[in-house]
C-alpha cells in the first residue's frame, strides 16, 4: 500500500474516534456516501463557513449574501440544462454486477499510461544525474513518445465521443483498451447508458396533483433566479456578487474517497455579475483572489495548483479548478468559471421575465455576464484535515497525533485545565473558562493526568492549553502551551484572550 492511502485510512479513523465525522445512520450500517459531522466536525465546518462568508460578504462591499431554498420550481433545472445534460455515462460489469462511470474507467486507464511515462523519466533522471534534460528525454525516448501518442489518441477519441454523446463508441473504446472490471477481472460489459445525477421527489399530497421536483444539485441556480430581486432591493451596481452557502445533492455513482465525493454535501458559491466584455478580467481576478484565500490559512503553496480546462462546458468561456494535494493525489477543490450570460439568458427564456441590468452610465439594458467561484465545503474540510494530520515522535521517545489545524478554524481555541482537582484550582479554572467563553470556543477538562489531557487536545487541534496550578492561586498567572511547538510560557490571566486573538486574526497586515 502506498503511503498516501495508509495516511488516508488513518485520517478517516481519527475523524471518527475524535468526533469529527461519523458514517450516516451508523447503527443501521450506514448509508453510502452520506456522512454526519460530530461535535468537533460541526465546529470545524462552521469555522470554514464563517471564514468564507466573512471573506466574501463582510470584506467586499459589493458582495451580498443569500439563503435560497433547496426546492425550486422544476423548470429551473430545465433552463439550467441539468434535466437534459447533468448525466454520467455508466457501464455495468455483468459478472461482478458492479456499476462504473465509463469515463472514469477510461481516465484511470490513461492515468496508468501516464504513470508508465513517469517511471521511465524517473529511471532516466537517476541514470543521467545532473546532466539530465527531462524535456529532451520526453521528446525523444521512443517508449515515452509512443505512450504519449497513445494518450493523445485515446483522449481525442474519448472526448469527441463524450461531447457527441456517442455511447457505443465509448463502449468500443473500453473493449479495445482491454479494460477489465477491478472486482471480477472480466471484460463482460453492458452497453453504456446516461444516468441523471439529480435526486427527485414529489411535491403535493395527492398523487394526481403531484409534480416531480428536484433536490438542487448546485446552489448557483438559487442565486440566478434571485438576481433581479437582490439587484433591485439592494440597489446593487455592476460589478457585484451574490454569495451563498448551502446543501446540494447529487446521486453520485462512483461515491468513494470519504467526504471527497458525497451524495449530500455543501457548497459555498459566489456569482459575480459583470458588464459583458469585462468577464476575462474578473475571471483572472477571482482565480488569484480565491487562491489567496486558501494560502492565507498557512497551508503551503505547493499543496495547491490550478488546472485550466481545455474542454469547456457549454455555458463557459473559461474555467479552471484549484486542485489540492489530498492523500490520494491532486484533485479538484474549487472551480472558477466564466459562465457568460448563459444562465440568466436561459431563465429569461424559460420564465418569460426580463433579467436585465439598466446601466446608468451608458443608458443601456443588458444581461450581465457571470464569473462564478464554487467551492465544496466538505472538500475544504478534508483538505484542512488531511494537511493537519501529523504523527510525531517526541524527544522523550513517546508519540503523539496532532492536528495542526489553522488556529482560525480549530474547533476549540482554548482548553482550560486545572492541574489537579483540588486546592481551589477547578474553581479558578471555571472562572477563566467563563471569562473566555464569550469570545472563544473553550473546553474545560479536569479528568486524567495533565499529559493525557494535552494529548487529547492535540488530537482535536486545540491551539492553546491553559493550565491552572498552585502559582496561579498566588499571582494570577497560568501556563499557556502552544500546540505545534509544545512550548509553555507563564503569562498573566489577563493576557490569554489577547494571545489567542492575535493567532486567529485574519487581517492581512496584522503583524505590521
Ligand atoms: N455551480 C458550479 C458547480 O456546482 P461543480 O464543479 O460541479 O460546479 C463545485 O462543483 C464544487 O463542489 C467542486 O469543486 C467540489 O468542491 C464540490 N462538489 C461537487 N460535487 C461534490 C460531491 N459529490 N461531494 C462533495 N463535494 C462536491
Amino acid at each position: 500500500m502506498i503511503k498516501g492511502e495508509d495516511t488516508f485510512k488513518k485520517i478517516i479513523s481519527h475523524s471518527k474516534e475524535y468526533g469529527f465525522i461519523f458514517p450516516s445512520s451508523e447503527i443501521y450500517d450506514g448509508l453510502s456516501a452520506v456522512y454526519d459531522y460530530g461535535q468537533n466536525g460541526a465546529l470545524l465546518k462552521n469555522n470554514i463557513k464563517d471564514y468564507w462568508w466573512r471573506s466574501m460578504v463582510q470584506f467586499h462591499e459589493n458582495i451580498v449574501g443569500l439563503d435560497s431554498a433547496i426546492f425550486m420550481h422544476p423548470t429551473v433545472w430545465k433552463a439550467s440544462g441539468h434535466v437534459d445534460a447533468f448525466n454520467d455515462p455508466l457501464i455495468d460489469n455483468k459478472d461482478s454486477k458492479k456499476r462504473y462511470r465509463a469515463d472514469v474507467l477510461i481516465e484511470d486507464h490513461l492515468e496508468k499510461i501516464k504513470e508508465k511515462i513517469n517511471k521511465e523519466v524517473e529511471k532516466a533522471a537517476k541514470r543521467f544525474g545532473d546532466s539530465f534534460d527531462e524535456a529532451m528525454f520526453r521528446q525523444t525516448n521512443p517508449r515515452v513518445v509512443e505512450n504519449q501518442q497513445k494518450i493523445e489518441d485515446i483522449t481525442s477519441r474519448f472526448v469527441s465521443a463524450l461531447e457527441e454523446n456517442r455511447l457505443t463508441d465509448i463502449k468500443s473504446l473500453i473493449e479495445e483498451l482491454g479494460i477489465v472490471c477491478p472486482v471480477s477481472g472480466s471484460r463482460n460489459w453492458t452497453e453504456v447508458r446516461q444516468f441523471n445525477l439529480m435526486f427527485s421527489t414529489q411535491m403535493g399530497s395527492l398523487s394526481e396533483d403531484a409534480s416531480q421536483i428536484f433536490l438542487r444539485p448546485e446552489t448557483a441556480q438559487g442565486i440566478f433566479v434571485n438576481y433581479l430581486n437582490v439587484q433591485k432591493t439592494g440597489r446593487m451596481k455592476l460589478p457585484f456578487g451574490i454569495a451563498q452557502i448551502g446543501k446540494a445533492f447529487r446521486n453520485e455513482i462512483v461515491a468513494r474517497q470519504f467526504i471527497f465525493r458525497m451524495r449530500e454535501f455543501e457548497q459555498m458559491e459566489m456569482q459575480f455579475f459583470v458588464k459583458p466584455g469585462q468577464e476575462k478580467e474578473w475571471y483572472d481576478y477571482w482565480k488569484q483572489e480565491r487562491l489567496r484565500w486558501h494560502l492565507a490559512l498557512g497551508i503551503p503553496a505547493e499543496k495547491y495548483r490550478f488546472h485550466d480546462h481545455d474542454k469547456l462546458a457549454h455555458y463557459a468561456n473559461a474555467a479552471a479548478d484549484i486542485e489540492f494535494e489530498f492523500p490520494f493525489g491532486f484533485k479538484e477543490l474549487e472551480g472558477i468559471h466564466s459562465r457568460t450570460d448563459f444562465d440568466l439568458n436561459a431563465h429569461q427564456q424559460y420564465s418569460g421575465k426580463k433579467l436585465q441590468y439598466f446601466d446608468p452610465e451608458t443608458n443601456e439594458s443588458y444581461v450581465p455576464y457571470v464569473v462564478e467561484t464554487s467551492i465544496g465545503l466538505d472538500r475544504t474540510f478534508l483538505a484542512v484535515l488531511s494537511h493537519a494530520y501529523k504523527e510525531e515522535k517526541l524527544p522523550d521517545g513517546s508519540e503523539r497525533v496532532v492536528l495542526s489545524i489553522p488556529p482560525l478554524l480549530a474547533p476549540i481555541k482554548v482548553a482550560v485545565l486545572p492541574l489537579v482537582k483540588k486546592d481551589g484550582m477547578p474553581e479558578k479554572a471555571r472562572e477563566i473558562f467563563d471569562s473566555l467563553k464569550y469570545d472563544y470556543m473553550c473546553q474545560y477538562d479536569e479528568k486524567d493526568a495533565i499529559g493525557r489531557r494535552y494529548r487529547r487536545q492535540d488530537a482535536i487541534g486545540t491551539p492553546y492549553c491553559v493550565t491552572i496550578d498552585h502559582q496561579t492561586l498566588e499571582d494570577n498567572t497560568v501556563t499557556i502551551r502552544e500546540r505545534d511547538s509544545m512550548q509553555q510560557d507563564r503569562i498573566a490571566i489577563d493576557h490569554i484572550a489577547r494571545i489567542v486573538g492575535q493567532r486567529i486574526d485574519i487581517r492581512p497586515n496584522k503583524n505590521q
